[in-house]
């Protein structure tokens, strides 16, 4: 029963869950338990997947993703549950350990296919006589029009004849004119050509966010399982023994991006058209405004600019060379380029920019999903049958027969109280134990124990004073049998001292902490050299030797 909650206060104690540890490997998460664990009549309703039993335990948790919204786990045991909201418990002969691990939560989008854009389209030039539209390759070399497959001419693949002169789209020099009269005029051939790599175009739909979240419960050796996600909100285990519901809506998101004014481009996999398989190698995919692009490409500047975009463009042989062509795929790859030398991050580029890009669960070959990195609780509304459950809950009196707190060790700011009870009783008994301190004293967890006749508990509760300096607390254990009544409570008193970090023990009459560094009573004077303070002992009416003992039969006398 030990966690690593230790703000939990006394009332949320009531929640009867017990976390034994957190296993995410980077972060601890607080769980929140939204209700107490409670047992209630299992109702017959026509739906399927309810739970065959008679009796259920219900409890209601929010489990946290971990940091930048990645994996979470917990792991918790539940010690009592509530009968009909009497307040009264039980406990659980076994309790059962419920393991709840979260997957990162992913956003996925679909994707359109809609059609292949060269990266880097390109200008030439040819520097001729004779230029004509039909000319041959003899004369326009590379601009010579193209034909298809089937022989048949492409369109708008002619190559544009400018004359030559100073202020042309290429300045060429119109040689003299013996040469005009011999060969014709001077002038350039020009046509746009895409000789590069090619890139998928996809339109970006809708999103959905998607996470599992695996519930385990072990009952002895009994092991049920769970999954559900945003898809399947409730389940049942295959032995009818756990039902899962995930409670609620993931409004809470916000910063999810929607694509819907960008398209995807991704390099060409094998062929043209569409792929069947997007490939894992994100290094050149990018997220493009819808703006940029010229679907039918009859648009100048536009990726997706055509053959007839460019020979169309008005004033051709007096515009620049390349005009036309601007803001394509390339461009924005190497605005891109220069941003990372720079360290800063991609503006188009999906890379560095996302985490977990297409690593969600049963991710296809056609998908883009990004990790969502907003933490956000999940609600889970767990359902056990009750059935066959054993539980403890015989009422027995108990005593405290010990507290106990050693020295806080040097250099710590905390310490462990160990209290001792036993069951005067003659059955078996579950119980509650709780040691508060003064408000300085970070409120302790409750904890519950079961005792046998005669048999002693002890149980350790860990001090954290609040202030650094030096203070007295008094504390009271009290010990409550299964109505919660209370059955024994003894009250103690603890002062702390300040310290200094010098290194001898000058004349210390008590056993030294471990690391016997620590002059403990001789540093009155020298609290304003404070640097720790360390409970120096209990006012019990006994000298202190180290520890503080204090018989439950004095109870409440200090
Ligand atoms: C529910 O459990 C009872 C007793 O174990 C069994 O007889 C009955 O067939 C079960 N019903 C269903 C729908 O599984
Ligand atoms: C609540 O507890 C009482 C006494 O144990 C019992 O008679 C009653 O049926 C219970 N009610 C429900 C709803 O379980
Ligand atoms: C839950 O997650 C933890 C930590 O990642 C892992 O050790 C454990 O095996 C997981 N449990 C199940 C049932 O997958
Ligand atoms: C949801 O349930 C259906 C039918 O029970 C199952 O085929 C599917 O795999 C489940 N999906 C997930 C994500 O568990
Ligand atoms: C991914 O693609 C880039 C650019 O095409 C290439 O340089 C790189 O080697 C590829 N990486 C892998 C792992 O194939
Ligand atoms: C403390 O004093 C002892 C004995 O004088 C010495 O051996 C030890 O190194 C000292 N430790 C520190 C931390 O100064």
């Amino acid at each position: 029963m030990r966690t690593q909650t230790p703000k939990l206060g006394h009332k949320t104690l009531l929640f009867l869950l017990c976390f034994i540890g957190f296993l995410t490997p980077h972060d601890v998460v607080a769980v929140q338990i939204l209700s107490k664990s409670k047992l209630e009549k299992c109702e017959k309703t026509s739906d399927s997947g309810n739970l065959n039993c008679t009796k259920k335990i219900v409890l209601n948790m929010a489990i946290p993703s971990g940091t930048s919204g990645g994996e979470a786990s917990i792991v918790a045991e539940i010690v009592e549950v509530e009968e009909n909201s009497s307040q009264k418990m039980q406990n659980f002969r076994i309790p059962p350990v419920l393991t709840v691990n979260k997957s990162a939560a992913y956003a996925l989008y679909e994707l359109t296919y809609i059609r292949d854009v060269a990266f880097k389209p390109e200008e030439y030039y040819v520097k001729t006589r004779k230029c004509e539209r039909d000319a041959d390759a003899k004369v326009v070399k590379i601009c010579e029009r193209l034909r298809d497959e089937n022989d048949h001419i492409i369109e708008h693949t002619e190559p544009i004849c400018c004359p030559c002169g100073p202020q042309r789209r290429v300045p060429s020099s119109c040689g003299n004119v013996f040469d005009k009269l011999m060969k014709g005029k001077a002038n350039t051939a020009h046509c746009v050509r895409f000789p590069g790599d090619w890139f998928h175009v996809f339109g970006i739909g809708q999103r959905s966010v998607g996470f599992s979240v695996l519930v385990q419960v072990k009952t002895g050796s009994k092991v049920s399982e769970v999954l559900v996600g945003p898809e399947n909100r409730t389940a049942i285990s295959n032995d009818n023994f756990v039902r899962v519901n995930l409670i609620g809506d993931f409004v809470g998101y916000t910063n999810i991006p929607s694509f819907e004014d960008f398209y995807l481009v991704i390099p060409r996999q094998g062929g043209p058209g569409q792929p069947q398989n997007l490939g894992r190698n994100l290094s050149m995919w990018m997220l493009l405004e819808r703006v940029r692009f010229s679907l039918d490409g009859v648009e100048c500047n536009k990726i997706g600019v055509s053959y007839e975009a460019f020979n169309g463009q008005p004033n051709f042989c007096s515009s620049p060379f390349w005009s036309c062509l601007h803001n394509q795929l390339w461009n924005f790859w190497e605005a891109d380029q220069n941003r990372i030398e720079r360290n800063q991050l991609p503006l188009y580029g999906v890379e560095g920019r996302f985490e977990r890009i297409n690593q969600h669960p049963n991710a296809g070959t056609h998908s883009f999903s990004i990790g969502v990195t907003e933490v956000i609780n999940t609600n889970l509304l767990i359902e056990l049958s009750a059935d066959d459950v054993e539980y403890v809950y015989q009422r027995s009196p108990g005593k405290i027969l010990s507290i106990n707190v050693p020295m806080f060790e040097a250099l710590t700011q905390f310490g462990t109280a160990t209290i001792t009870t036993t069951n005067t009783g003659e059955v078996e008994a579950s119980y509650s134990l709780t040691f508060d301190c003064s408000s300085d004293v970070t409120l302790m967890e409750e904890q519950f124990l079961i005792m046998k006749p005669k048999e002693t508990t002890t149980r350790a509760f860990k001090l954290y004073p609040a202030t650094d300096q030096a203070a007295k607390y008094v504390c009271a254990a009290i010990l409550k049998d299964s109505d919660y009544k209370e059955v024994d409570r003894a009250e103690c008193q603890f002062s702390t001292t300040s310290t200094v970090l010098d290194n001898g023990s000058q004349g210390n009459p008590f056993n030294p902490p471990k690391t016997g560094t620590t002059g403990f009573f001789d540093s009155v004077e020298s609290i304003w050299n404070n640097l720790w303070n360390i409970l120096v002992d209990f006012v019990t009416g006994k000298t202190c030797s180290g520890c503080a003992t204090v018989a439950s039969t004095s109870k409440g006398t200090f």
